[in-house]
């Protein structure tokens, strides 16, 4: 759970983004802690990709920066976002569809032997205590990463963030996809990660699920961040008013 006393491992600070005239982002300030599941929510358009990406690395912010650690960054660029232990899980990217789970799980990171040979043994070995550890099941190491399921596939895409020493995890529409029993997996796998000290940041446009798993709220609306909130002290209407802009004017 997140505490104040806590500094965060990442701040957003003053972030803006705009292409064109259209501010996707504008003077966003956020901070991600440790050990808690931070809910980015907001309807089609808020700013919740772009946030995302501009901590991914894959996109550069016009202003503001991003504090991790000690360290002040205008920009990560997707390995150096890695390198500060950053990773995001998309459902259905940055895995190679014909390739098992232990070359993705290893993907440009493959530990080798007399600094030619690809050491296949210590990548398997690790391969399974990490997905062992995050109870994640997979019907064997070798199988094509494109014969799995979404939850499995989010599940490879996870561990391969851990093996990569990622320690803040983000997911952008994890569920989106997925059946009910699917959903309940990933969830648990977020939940896990969370507890085990780890930033989750997961987008969402399903509140229920949001309310189930999250401490903490962000809601964004054109490109601004209107509330910060416990998530313990809402009502999914009251996130659903902010999401809207709804006023106590509009509602009587
Ligand atoms: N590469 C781009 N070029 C031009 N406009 C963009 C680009 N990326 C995002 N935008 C615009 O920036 C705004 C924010 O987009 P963003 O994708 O961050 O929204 P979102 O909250 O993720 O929405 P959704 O829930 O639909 O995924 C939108 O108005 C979008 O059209
Ligand atoms: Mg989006």
């Amino acid at each position: 759970m997140c505490s104040k006393v806590q500094n965060p491992v990442v701040s957003i600070s003053h972030l803006s983004k705009s292409y064109g005239k259209i501010n996707a982002l504008l003077d966003v300030n956020l901070d991600i802690y440790a050990g808690e599941i931070l809910a980015i929510v907001g309807d089609n358009g808020a700013g919740k990709s772009t946030l995302i990406k501009i901590l991914a690395g894959a996109v550069a912010a016009d202003s503001g920066k991003i504090i991790v650690g000690a360290k002040e960054y205008r920009y990560l660029s997707p390995i150096r976002a890695i390198r500060l232990g950053i990773s995001t899980v998309y459902q259905d990217l940055a895995l190679v569809d014909c390739r098992d789970v232990v070359s993705n799980m290893f993907l440009g990171r493959e530990p080798v032997i007399a600094g030619f040979f690809i050491n296949r043994k210590k990548m398997e070995k690790e391969a399974e205590y990490v997905l062992n550890n995050l109870q994640i099941n997979i019907p064997s190491l070798k199988t094509p990463v494109g014969l799995l399921s979404g939850g499995q596939r989010q599940g490879v895409a996870v561990a391969k963030a851990i093996i990569q020493g990622g320690n803040v995890i983000i997911f952008d529409e994890p569920t989106a996809a997925m059946g009910v029993q699917e959903s309940t997996k990933v969830i648990g796998l977020m939940q896990k990660l969370a507890r085990d000290g780890m930033a989750v940041v997961v987008i969402s446009h399903n509140l229920h699920h949001v309310f189930e798993i999250s401490d903490r709220i962000c809601v964004l609306r054109h490109g601004q961040v209107s509330a910060i909130c416990q998530t313990q002290d809402y009502q999914p209407q009251q996130i659903v008013e902010l999401i809207m802009g709804v006023t106590a004017k509009d509602r009587y």
